[in-house]
């Protein structure tokens, strides 16, 4: 009897399930994987995008925390890369250029004198192939030589993993040509499900972070966090100081900056919900992520139940930092046939008191 329990459990919830889910803009038709453990993950092979993750309240209540749409046409028409796998160079390349072994090349313009996000049609709008292998599902794309600009034909594999509590995204790829390549998943998180995540708590291990220009491109040197508005190296509303006078939050109309990890500990990062207790740790070994408040957010998308308006949700992509083709003091993001690019981030959702 005792045993009933946890059988009919695992019944109810396979661990990788598939459903039609409509068609991209190209006519192909794509699907939607359910995975599901503790948590219970949705995502489509289209754009190799998360829609969906409900995760326990402190009183055991299943709920959303991501952003999304339930039907595929919500995210055809969206500007906003809603959970989506950002590549080949997830955030912004400085008027587009990039020199590879002394070539130059030219990304598209797709963020006013800036390449972001891969291009016009970067791997978030790509139909991915999928396969289910065990518990996993994975999710590969050929983005062919001289795609969106990018050298090199790039075999990409993004899998996502339901354990328990966490979802582990890990991201390969490998190319024939020298490139560069930065992946990361765009999910907006609302863990609380109110209107705006500033009452939301962020720890971020990070002394540092990288100032912009006023196209949100890095200057260059990062600066220490302490007595600014970036300090969140103790747990701090998320709201408690983006309204400040700061001429960096002006630029970001809120924050929208990469942020230096110190690699020290593990989660590198905490977002706590306090109304429902939930609590969302993220460990990387990527250098970097992008604290990103919904600044551009207009209630333009409705999502499963209403607007999603200025600030309903935060993105924390973690990154190598922006623009770091043209920043020889930043980690490299240079992909050499031969190497395989090999990064892993970790979303565990937990509640507190
Ligand atoms: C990223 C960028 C933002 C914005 C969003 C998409 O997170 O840093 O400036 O472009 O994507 O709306």
């Amino acid at each position: 009897m005792e045993k009933a329990f946890p059988t009919v459990l695992s019944v109810l919830c396979m661990s990788v399930s598939v459903e039609p889910w409509g068609r991209a803009s190209s006519g192909e038709s794509v699907d939607l994987f359910t995975i599901c453990d503790e948590i219970t993950v949705k995502v489509s092979n289209y754009g190799g995008t998360i829609t969906s993750i409900r995760a326990p309240d402190r009183g055991g209540v299943l709920n959303e925390v991501v952003l999304g749409f339930d039907a595929i046409d919500g995210y055809l028409g969206s500007p906003f890369y809603h959970g989506a796998t950002i590549g080949r160079y997830a955030n912004r390349i400085g008027g587009g250029r990039i020199t590879v072994d002394g070539e130059e090349f030219l990304l598209p313009l797709n963020d006013g004198v800036n390449h972001l996000h891969g291009g016009f049609h970067g791997l978030d709008k790509r139909v991915w192939s999928p396969e289910i292998i065990d518990d996993t599902l994975q999710l590969s794309y050929l983005s062919r030589d001289g795609e969106e600009g990018y050298s090199g034909n790039l075999k990409v594999s993004v899998t996502f993993r339901v354990i328990g509590d966490r979802l582990e995204i890990d991201y390969q790829a490998t190319t024939d040509k020298p490139t560069v390549v930065n992946l990361t998943n765009h999910a907006y998180f609302n863990l609380g499900g109110g209107e705006t995540i500033l009452d939301h708590l962020l720890w971020l291990d990070a002394d540092s972070y990288s100032p912009v220009d006023e196209s949100l491109i890095p200057i260059g040197a990062h600066q220490n966090v302490r007595d600014t508005p970036f300090d969140f190296t103790a747990p701090t509303r998320v709201g408690a100081r983006i309204n400040d006078p700061d001429n960096q939050l002006d630029l970001g109309n809120g924050y929208d900056h990469n942020f230096v990890l110190n690699q020290i500990g593990n989660p590198q990062i905490i977002l706590t919900e306090p109304s429902s207790g939930r609590v969302l740790e993220i460990s990387t070994n990527m250098p970097g992520v992008q604290l990103y408040t919904g600044n551009f957010l207009d209630g333009s998308d409705v999502g499963r139940d209403e607007p999603m308006g200025f600030r309903s949700g935060l993105c924390l992509e973690t990154q190598y930092f922006p623009d770091s083709p043209n920043k020889p003091d930043y980690p490299s993001t240079l992909l050499r046939p031969g190497e395989k690019y090999i990064e892993k981030t970790v979303y565990r959702f937990t509640v507190t008191n």
